[in-house]
C-alpha cells in the first residue's frame, strides 16, 4: 500500500471520544518521555477529539502556563538528543501547538484528600456538564496505585456520570509477587469495575506483538502445525544492550524476573500458546491468555532450581561502549545478588503443548537488542538426505518483535550444483518493506484503545495473577539456593544459560 493510501486508512479511524486525561505524576518521566509525545502522534494523526484535555498531577507547584512551558522545553530537548531505544522522540510541531493549548495542571500531593476535593473541582470545570469523560493515568511509583484510586473512588471520581466514563490506567509493576498482585486486584476491584481497569504492559502496543495473533491465525499455513506434533520447542528472547540506565534503586529491588518475565515475556508466551478467542475483543482474548498461562506447570523448588539461570553483568564492552560493573551503578548495593540476566524453562500443561518446553531469557548489557518468538520445528527426518549431506537443520519460525520487526522462516534449500547438498535459507518478511511506520512510542494505540474503552490489548487480572504464581517457584527457591552466574557486559549471557539448553540436546538462537 502506497504511504498515501495507508494515511487516507489511518484518517478513516475516528477521533476517540472527548474525555479529560488526568495524568498522576505528570512532571516524571514517563509523562513526559511518553506520554507526551504520545498524545502528539494521536493528535497529529487526527486520533483526538478537539474536545481533549489533559490535566497533570504532581507535587510541584506550578500553574498551567509553568507546566505546559517546562514540557515544552523538554520534548524540544528529548528530540535535540535523537531518537532513542523506545522510538523516535521527534513530535510535529503543530501536534504539539494543538496539544499545548488543552494542558492544566493541578499541584497536590497523592495522599492528600485536599487534592482530590480539588481535582473534583477542576474536572467538573473542565469536563463540562456532568464532568464528561475522564481517563486517570497512574505514571507514578506502584506503592501510590491502590491508594490513588481508593482516594479518587473517595472523592466520588471513579462513579460514572449518565453519559460519560471514568476509566483507570494502571502502569506496571502490578504487584512484586502473587500476594501483592492479589491484594492490588482486590483494592482496585472494591473502587472500579474491571471494565473500568486498564492494567498496562507496554509490550502489547508494539505492532509486532499484536502481530503475534495475526500470523497465527490468519494464516492457513502456521495454526495446523502450531502443536506438539510438529513443533520442538519455543523461544521467547528480550535481550537488551543497556544498563540500568539510572534506575539502580528499582531494578536492585526488583531484578530481571520481576522487571520482565511475569509481564512483558508471559504476554509473549501467552499470545504464542494461546488458543483462538472467538473474537478481537477484551473477554474473549484475555479468558484465553489466562487460560494458557493458568496451564503453565507449576515447578517444585528443586525443579525451579535446575530450570533456570542467573546471571548480573560485570564491567565489559557493549557495542563498542565500556560498561560498568552492574555493583558499580549508581544505587545498586555493593555486594547486590539481583539478577540482571534470566533463563527459564517452563512447560504448558495441554494437549497443545504437553511436552513442547518454553525457554524465556531476558537480560540487559547483553551483545544486542533482540526481543523475540522462536518457533522451532521438529526436524524432517534424515534418512533421504543423510548419505549425501547430512539431516537437514529444524525449520524455525521467527517472529522477530524488535529492533528489526518483521517475521521470518528458516527452512533448507539445495545448494545448487550437482550434488543434493543442503543449505539454511530465509523467507525475510520485514514491516519496513511493506508499511510506511507512523512515528510511534508504543503507546499510542494503548492510549487510544484506553479513551475509546477496548480493553483487548490490556492486562486482564486473572492473567496477572497466573503469570505471578508460575514464576513465584523461581523466586522462593531462589531464596534458599542458587547462584548469580557473573557474565561481561557484551556476551550472550552466563555459559550457564547455554548448559540449560545443551542439557535437553538443544541450543539458544544467537542473539541480534
Ligand atoms: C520495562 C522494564 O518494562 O521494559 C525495563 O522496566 C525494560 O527494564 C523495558 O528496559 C523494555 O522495553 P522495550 O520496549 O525497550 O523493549
Amino acid at each position: 500500500m502506497t504511504p498515501k493510501r495507508q494515511a487516507a486508512r489511518a484518517r478513516r479511524v475516528p477521533p476517540a471520544p472527548p474525555c479529560v486525561m488526568v495524568i498522576f505524576g505528570a512532571g516524571g518521566d514517563l509523562a513526559k518521555r511518553l506520554l507526551a509525545p504520545a498524545l502528539c502522534n494521536l493528535a497529529q494523526a487526527g486520533r483526538l477529539d478537539g474536545g481533549f484535555k489533559v490535566l497533570g498531577v504532581d507535587h510541584n507547584a506550578k500553574d498551567d502556563a509553568a507546566f505546559a512551558a517546562g514540557l515544552g522545553a523538554f520534548l524540544r530537548e528529548l528530540a535535540a538528543e535523537g531518537d532513542g531505544a523506545s522510538g523516535p522522540t521527534k513530535v510535529a510541531a503543530t501536534a504539539w501547538k494543538w496539544l499545548e493549548e488543552r494542558l492544566f495542571y493541578q499541584a497536590g500531593d497523592f495522599e492528600d484528600p485536599a487534592t482530590y476535593s480539588a481535582l473534583a473541582a477542576r474536572l467538573a470545570a473542565l469536563g463540562g456538564q456532568g464532568g464528561g469523560n475522564a481517563l486517570s493515568y497512574l505514571a507514578v511509583a506502584p506503592r501510590f496505585f491502590g491508594d490513588i484510586v481508593e482516594r479518587l473512588a473517595g472523592a466520588g471520581l471513579t462513579r460514572e456520570p449518565r453519559r460519560g466514563f471514568r476509566r483507570v490506567v494502571i502502569e506496571k509493576p502490578f504487584g512484586t509477587d502473587l500476594a501483592s498482585a492479589q491484594a492490588l486486584n482486590a483494592r482496585l476491584g472494591k473502587c472500579l469495575e474491571e471494565r473500568q481497569i486498564y492494567r498496562i504492559d507496554h509490550f502489547l502496543g508494539k505492532e509486532t506483538v499484536r502481530n503475534i495473533l495475526v500470523t497465527r491465525f490468519a494464516n492457513g499455513v502456521f495454526e495446523p502445525l502450531w502443536n506438539r506434533l510438529h513443533i520442538d520447542h519455543v523461544q521467547i528472547t528480550a535481550a537488551e544492550t543497556v544498563g540500568v540506565e539510572g534506575r539502580g534503586g528499582y531494578y536492585d529491588r526488583a531484578g530481571a524476573l520481576r522487571d520482565m518475565v511475569p509481564n512483558h515475556l508471559f504476554q509473549l508466551l501467552a499470545m504464542t500458546a494461546m488458543e483462538t478467542p472467538n473474537a478481537f475483543e477484551a473477554e474473549a482474548v484475555r479468558a484465553e491468555k489466562a487460560r494458557v498461562v493458568e496451564a503453565v506447570q507449576l515447578q517444585s523448588s528443586s525443579e525451579a532450581l535446575a530450570n533456570s539461570v542467573r546471571g548480573q553483568y560485570r564491567a565489559g564492552q557493549v557495542q563498542g561502549h565500556e560498561v560498568a560493573d552492574y555493583r558499580r551503578e549508581p544505587r545498586v548495593a555493593a555486594h547486590s545478588r539481583t539478577e540482571t540476566y534470566v533463563a527459564l524453562k517452563v512447560t504448558i500443561d495441554n494437549w497443545r503443548w504437553a511436552g513442547v518446553p518454553f525457554y524465556l531469557r531476558t537480560g540487559k548489557a547483553l551483545a544486542a537488542r533482540d526481543t523475540s518468538v522462536a518457533i522451532r520445528f521438529k526436524r524432517a527426518p534424515g534418512r533421504l538426505f543423510g548419505a549425501f549431506t547430512g539431516s537437514p537443520a529444524a525449520n524455525t519460525l521467527i517472529l522477530q518483535i524488535q529492533p528489526h520487526e518483521g517475521v521470518s522462516l528458516a527452512f533448507e534449500a539445495k545448494r545448487p550444483g550437482p550434488e543434493v547438498e543442503l543449505a539454511p535459507v530465509r523467507m525475510d518478511f520485514r514491516y519496513a518493506d511493506y508499511f510506511a511506520a507512523a512515528p510511534a512510542t508504543g503507546y499510542e494505540t494503548l492510549l487510544y484503545d484506553a479513551m475509546i474503552g477496548d480493553a483487548t490489548q490490556f492486562a486482564g487480572a486473572r492473567e496477572i495473577e497466573f503469570a505471578w504464581r508460575a514464576v513465584e517457584p523461581f523466586l522462593q527457591a531462589w531464596e534458599d539456593g542458587g547462584r548469580v552466574h557473573g557474565y561481561a557486559a557484551g556476551a550472550a549471557g552466563p555459559r550457564q544459560a547455554d548448559d540449560l539448553m545443551a542439557r535437553d540436546g538443544r541450543a539458544w538462537r544467537s542473539i541480534g
